[in-house]
């Protein structure tokens, strides 16, 4: 089912359309809008957001799995443009806050962001995001997949490997009990939000994306954390000194000397 939004919260119209695609099922969104996105290019059919009820091989970053089961998860990925001369560093800090605000928004719980966009509450990760980049024809398409733990009732409800380090809004915020959320207004919600945090970063807002990271990850400042670093495979350890003003995970090594790290994983 296909349908088309246009306006935000407050009535301003999106710079574009957002055409929503909702999927019974499918292997994962993120993949189903890179095997469209040359045809939804040629049709000026971007940006997308591709909503599945579950997926059958959902993808986590670093190559790991994403369980996605009916019911439980939003499995939500956006397609859309990036010019070229326009660095996407800072999408996944305003991907991150994007589910922050709608976690708060739908539960009233403010959940923590541990950089560079995974979602925390009570230290335990309750959404996670990949982002994935295709350069065609000389543009940049990205693609923003979107995990969100929703209905999960206890720990017992995730697969054992991830168990005691997972949470979904239903036990953070009714302690697992009660009704389930609903996950159309869910998504609804994150497609208002995330399409606002795009257009902020398309003009530039820079300084309020990082204020508000600086802001969403505080928690974490002086606690000693480990590191991944994708490019040499290596792990680092050191005290979590903040964001700077790139965007960029500040970390104190060893000696008090600070290194500045633009990608990898807090693990
Ligand atoms: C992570 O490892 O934390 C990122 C998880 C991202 C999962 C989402 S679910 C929707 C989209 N489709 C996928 O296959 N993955 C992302």
């Amino acid at each position: 089912m296909n349908e088309s939004l246009s306006e935000s919260f407050d009535g301003t119209r999106f710079p574009g359309h957002l055409e929503i695609i909702k999927l019974e099922r499918c292997d994962s969104t993120n993949n189903y809008i890179k095997s469209s996105m040359d045809r939804w290019v040629d049709t000026g059919r971007l940006p997308v957001m591709v909503t599945s009820g579950l997926q059958t091989c959902g993808r986590g970053r670093e190559q790991r799995h994403w369980e996605s089961p009916p019911g439980m998860g939003l499995y939500t990925s956006f397609g859309f443009t990036w010019q070229l001369n326009q660095s996407p560093h800072l999408l996944p800090l305003a991907a991150g806050l994007s589910v922050i605000e709608t976690v708060e928004r739908i539960s009233g719980i403010r959940p923590g962001l541990k950089w560079p966009n995974d979602v925390l509450v009570n230290g335990k990760k309750l959404a996670g995001i990949l982002i994935e980049n295709v350069i065609a024809e000389s543009r940049l398409f990205c693609i923003t997949g979107i995990g969100i733990n929703v209905n999960q009732e206890s720990a017992d409800d995730f697969p054992p490997e991830i168990r005691i380090r997972a949470i979904s809004i239903k036990m953070a915020a009714r302690d697992g009990k009660g009704e389930d959320f609903q996950l159309e207004p869910v998504n609804r919600v994150l497609a208002h939000v995330f399409m606002g945090w795009l257009d902020k970063l398309k003009q530039g807002k820079t300084k309020e994306i990082i204020g508000i990271t600086r802001e969403a990850s505080a928690f974490l400042i002086n606690r000693e954390i480990t590191f991944h670093q994708p490019a040499d495979n290596r792990l680092v350890r050191g005290i979590f000194k903040g964001i700077n003003d790139d965007g960029a995970l500040i970390l104190e090594t060893g000696n008090g000397s600070n290194t500045i790290y633009y990608s990898g994983e807090i693990i």
